[in-house]
C-alpha cells in the first residue's frame, strides 16, 4: 500500500497489492483519471489522459474548450462547462445559475483513513492508522467559492480503492447542491458488458449482464431505500470475462437510501462509471461555511474475472467495514416464530417451539412482528411499541426469562421507522409522519414511514426500542423495514430544505443504529427490509447480518445467495430453513437440501418445529451438529463460486476454502433429476495444488448419526488432482437432491 506524487509528471499513484490507481493533474489545474488496473508503475503513463491530443488543453485550444471538456477523463465531473456525459456534481448559485468547474489546488497524504461524520464508511483496523493512507485532493470553483476535497484511500491488506467527496461553501451566500454523486471513472472500453443485481420482494440479487451499448444504462432507486428492485453495484467486464478471467472494473456504495450508477458509452467508445446519491428530488442547501460529505463508493479493479474481485469485496467488508463483535463469532442458531404462527401467537405457543427446539439444539427464540399494540393483522399499531398482555401476560420480562430458563437466548423484531394510521402515535403526531400537507398520505402495508429528519423522531423512535431493550435480557433485534417512501414531504424541514429529506431520513436512520449499538454493545443486530430491500454495504457497518429475502425456498435461494455472495461475505446472510411447501413458491424440498442452502449463511429456522415429523427434527439435530462443525471455516473462508444453476439450468456448486488452504467445504445441488447421464466432473478451486486431501461425504440421515464416508486411500487425493483433473460426483435421483463434501489437509489432524 503506498501513495505517491509524482511533481515533475503531476501525477499521484495509488498503490494497493497489484493494483495501481492513478490521477492527473492536465494544465489548467484540471484532475484526471488515467489509470486504473493491474499494477504498472511507468511514470510517462499521464499521456494516458490524451491532453496531447486534438482538441488540447484550453491553454493551447481554447477556441475547442467544448471539445476538451467533453472527452477529457475527469476524475469528478461537473455540469454545465462542456462536459455532456454525465456529471457527479451540479450546483446553482444563490442567483439562480447553473455550472461548475473544478480547478486543482493542493494534495494532502495522511496516514489512516479519515472518518465520514454520520456515514458509514470503512476503516483502518490500525488505531494509529499504519494500515491505511488517503490521498485529499483540494479542488476549488472560484466563481461559486465552493471548496471541494477528492478522497481515495487504501488499505495494506486488500486491492480496493475507497473514494467520497466533501463539499465545503467558503462564499458568502448558500449554494443549492443539486446533484452530488460520489465518483465517476472514466476508462476506454469500446465492446464489453454490464453486471448489475436486480430483482423484486422474494427475488432479490439476480445478476444480470447485459452488453454496453451507447448512450447511458443506469440502476437506481428512489424508493428511500436501497431497494428489492435495484442494488447500488456496478461492475463493467471484457465480453471474455468470467469467474476466474478477465478485467472487471467494479462499484459498490456505502449508503441504504437512493442511489444510481450508471455506465455510460460515450461518442468516442470510452465509458464513464456514475455513483452516488440519485439526484431525483435532492437538493441539498449549502450554507456559507457548511459541508457537505458523500457517502464512499468502493471501486475495485480484478484481472481474474468475478471471483477476484468477490474475494476482494469479502476480505473488505470483513476486515474493514463490519464493527459488530459477532464478526468473528459463533451467532447463535435462532429459530424465528414468523413462518410459523404469523401473528397468531401467545406466550404458550412461543415456549412450545422454544422447548421442542431446545431439545434438538437451536440455541435462540426470536419472537417476530405482532408482540405490540393490538397487532393481530399488519394494518395495526406500527409505533406504539408496548407489549400485548393478552397474547404474552406477564410481559416481555416473564416471557423471557421463561426462554432464557430453558438455556436459551431471546431476540425480537421491530420496525421502528414506521407509523400506522390507526396507533396512538399517529393519532397524537400525524405530523411526524413523512407526507405532502392537503394530500392523503399514500398507504403501503397500511402503513406511513416516520419523518426521521426530524431529531424529536428520532429521540422518541430510539427510545421506542431501547425502553424494551433496557426491560429485559435480550440478545438480538431484527429491525425490520416494509415499506418505501412516497409523497416525500417533511413540515418540519419548511420549503427551503425538501429537497434534503431522503438523505436526512438515512441520516436519521444511521443515527438510530449507531446510538443502539453503542448503548447495547453486545447485541446481535440483524437488518432486514420485507427480506433484502435494505442489503447494502451501509446497513453492514451497523449489524453484521441482513435477512437476505422473505423467500426461503432452497432453490430460489440458490441465485438469491449467489448473486448476494458475488458481494458480500457468507457470513452477513441471513438464511433460515423453513418448512414444505415453501410459502412463497409452495415447492417442496428435501429438508436435507434446505440446511445446506442455508448453512451458506447464518443459518436458523423459520418454521413451527412442534409440527414437524420426528424424522425431520433427528434432521435438525443433524444439521445442528454440521452448523458448529463447519460455521467458523463459512464464516471466515473464501467463497468460491463453481457452478451456477442460474447460468447451465441444472445444477450448482459452491465452495469454501480456509485462508491457510487447510480445509475446504463443497456444496452441490442437483436442481433436477437428469435421466442417462454418467457422473458428473466438479474441478475444485482455491485448493493447494501440493496439499493431499481427504476427502468426506457429509451424510446426513434421519435416525441416524451424521456419517462420514469411510476413508480409505482412495479418498485422499492431491489439490491439483481435485482442481485439474475434478471429483467424480455421482449423479443423484431425483430433483432438488444435495451433497455437501468435507476436504480437510490430512498433514493436520482435526
Ligand atoms: C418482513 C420480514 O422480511 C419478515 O421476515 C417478517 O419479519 C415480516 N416483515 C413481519 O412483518
Amino acid at each position: 500500500m503506498r501513495i505517491e506524487y509524482l511533481e515533475k509528471e503531476g501525477l499521484f499513484r495509488l498503490i494497493a497489492g497489484e493494483t495501481e490507481y492513478v490521477i492527473g493533474i492536465a494544465d489548467e489545474k484540471y484532475v484526471g483519471h488515467v489509470y486504473f488496473g493491474k499494477q504498472i508503475e511507468d511514470n510517462r503513463c499521464g499521456c494516458l489522459m490524451r491532453t496531447e491530443e486534438a482538441p488540447f488543453v484550453p491553454s493551447k485550444n481554447l477556441r475547442e474548450k467544448c471539445s476538451f471538456a467533453d472527452t477529457f477523463p475527469a476524475e469528478y465531473s461537473t455540469w454545465g462547462m462542456g462536459d455532456y456525459r454525465d456529471s457527479c456534481l451540479n450546483v446553482r448559485s444563490a442567483a439562480g445559475f447553473r455550472g461548475c468547474e473544478l480547478h486543482y489546488q493542493g494534495y494532502r497524504i495522511l496516514a489512516g483513513k479519515p472518518e465520514l461524520p454520520g456515514l458509514p464508511a470503512t476503516f483502518c483496523q490500525d488505531k494509529e492508522g499504519k494500515d491505511g493512507r488517503t490521498l485529499e485532493l483540494e479542488c476549488r470553483d472560484e466563481v461559486l467559492g465552493l471548496k471541494v476535497i477528492l478522497r481515495y484511500s487504501v488499505f495494506a491488506d486488500s486491492e480496493a480503492v475507497i473514494r467520497s467527496a466533501e463539499l465545503v461553501n467558503e462564499g458568502e451566500e448558500p449554494l443549492y447542491l443539486e446533484r452530488v454523486l460520489t465518483a465517476c471513472m472514466d476508462m476506454d472500453m469500446e465492446e464489453g458488458d454490464m453486471l448489475t443485481l436486480a430483482g423484486s420482494w422474494a427475488r432479490e440479487r439476480h445478476m444480470v449482464r447485459r452488453p454496453l451499448a451507447f448512450g447511458k444504462q443506469m440502476v437506481s432507486s428512489f424508493r428511500g431505500e436501497s431497494g428489492h428492485q435495484d442494488h447500488p453495484f456496478l461492475a463493467v467486464m471484457g465480453r471474455d470475462a468470467g469467474q476466474d478471467r478477465g478485467e472487471v472494473y467494479a462499484m459498490h456504495f456505502v449508503y441504504s437510501g437512493n442511489f444510481m450508477a450508471e455506465a455510460e458509452m460515450s461518442q468516442f467508445g470510452s465509458v464513464r462509471l456514475l455513483m452516488g446519491i440519485h439526484p431525483e428530488g435532492f437538493e441539498w442547501v449549502l450554507e456559507p461555511g457548511k459541508t457537505f460529505i458523500t457517502p464512499e463508493v468502493v471501486c475495485v479493479y480484478s484481472h481474474e474475472g468475478l471471483g477476484k474481485m468477490t474475494h476482494i469485496f469479502h476480505d473488505l467488508y470483513r476486515n474493514h467495514l463490519i464493527r459488530s463483535p459477532y464478526l468473528h463469532a459463533k451467532r447463535p442458531i435462532l429459530i424465528n416464530n414468523w413462518e410459523a404462527t404469523y401473528f397468531d401467537f401467545n406466550t404458550e405457543k412461543l415456549l412450545e417451539i422454544a422447548r421442542e427446539a431446545k431439545k434438538r439444539g437451536v440455541e435462540m427464540l426470536v419472537m417476530d412482528d405482532g408482540w405490540f399494540g393490538d397487532r393481530n393483522v399488519d394494518e395495526g399499531h406500527l409505533g406504539d411499541w408496548e407489549v400485548n398482555e393478552k397474547k404474552l401476560p406477564g410481559g416481555l420480562p416473564h416471557l423471557v426469562e421463561q426462554v432464557r430458563a430453558l438455556g436459551m437466548e431471546f431476540g425480537i423484531w421491530f420496525e421502528p421507522e414506521m407509523v400506522s394510521p390507526k396507533s396512538k402515535l399517529y393519532q397524537a403526531h400525524p405530523e411526524w409522519a413523512i407526507r405532502i400537507p392537503e394530500r392523503e398520505p399514500v398507504q403501503s402495508r397500511a402503513q406511513y414511514v416516520l419523518d426521521l429528519s426530524r431529531p424529536e423522531v428520532v429521540e422518541y423512535v430510539y427510545e421506542s426500542v431501547a425502553r424494551i431493550l433496557r426491560s429485559a435480557p435480550i440478545s438480538y433485534v431484527k429491525w425490520d423495514m416494509n415499506r418505501q417512501m412516497t409523497d416525500v414531504g417533511s413540515v418540519w424541514l419548511g420549503q427551503k430544505h425538501q429537497g434534503e429529506l431522503f438523505h436526512r431520513y438515512v441520516l436519521g436512520l444511521y443515527e438510530l443504529q449507531e446510538r443502539l449499538i453503542k448503548e447495547f454493545p453486545k447485541l446481535l443486530l440483524e437488518n432486514c427490509a420485507s427480506g433484502g430491500a435494505r442489503f447494502d454495504p451501509g446497513m453492514l457497518y451497523y449489524s453484521p447480518q441482513i435477512w437476505c429475502s422473505d423467500d426461503t425456498d432452497a432453490i430460489e435461494r440458490l441465485e438469491i445467495q449467489e448473486g448476494t455472495s458475488l458481494l458480500y461475505p457468507l457470513s452477513t446472510m441471513g438464511a433460515h430453513v423453513s418448512a414444505c411447501p415453501n410459502h412463497i413458491v409452495g415447492r417442496v424440498t428435501p429438508f436435507k437440501t434446505r440446511g445446506y442452502v442455508a448453512m451458506a449463511g447464518t443459518f436458523g429456522y423459520e418454521l413451527d418445529i412442534t409440527k414437524l415429523l420426528e424424522e425431520e427434527k433427528h434432521l435438525i439435530e443433524e444439521q445442528v451438529k454440521m452448523y458448529h462443525r463447519f460455521q467458523p471455516l463459512v464464516r471466515e473462508g473464501d467463497y468460491y463460486r463453481v457452478a451456477s444453476w442460474r447460468e447451465n439450468h441444472r445444477y450448482d456448486c459452491w465452495q469454501v476454502v480456509a485462508k491457510d488452504k487447510s480445509e475446504a467445504l463443497i456444496t452441490y445441488v442437483q436442481v433436477l433429476a437428469e435421466p442417462n447421464w454418467h457422473s458428473r466432473k466438479i474441478r475444485l478451486k482455491g485448493l493447494d495444488p501440493e496439499a493431499e486431501y481427504r476427502l468426506e461425504e457429509i451424510e446426513m440421515e434421519a435416525n441416524h448419526q451424521t456419517k462420514v464416508g469411510k476413508t480409505t486411500a482412495d479418498q485422499i487425493y492431491k489439490g491439483a488432482f481435485l482442481m485439474y483433473g475434478g471429483l467424480l460426483l455421482p449423479r443423484l435421483t431425483g430433483d432438488f437432491m444435495s451433497k455437501m463434501i468435507y476436504l480437510s489437509d490430512v498433514r493436520i489432524c482435526r
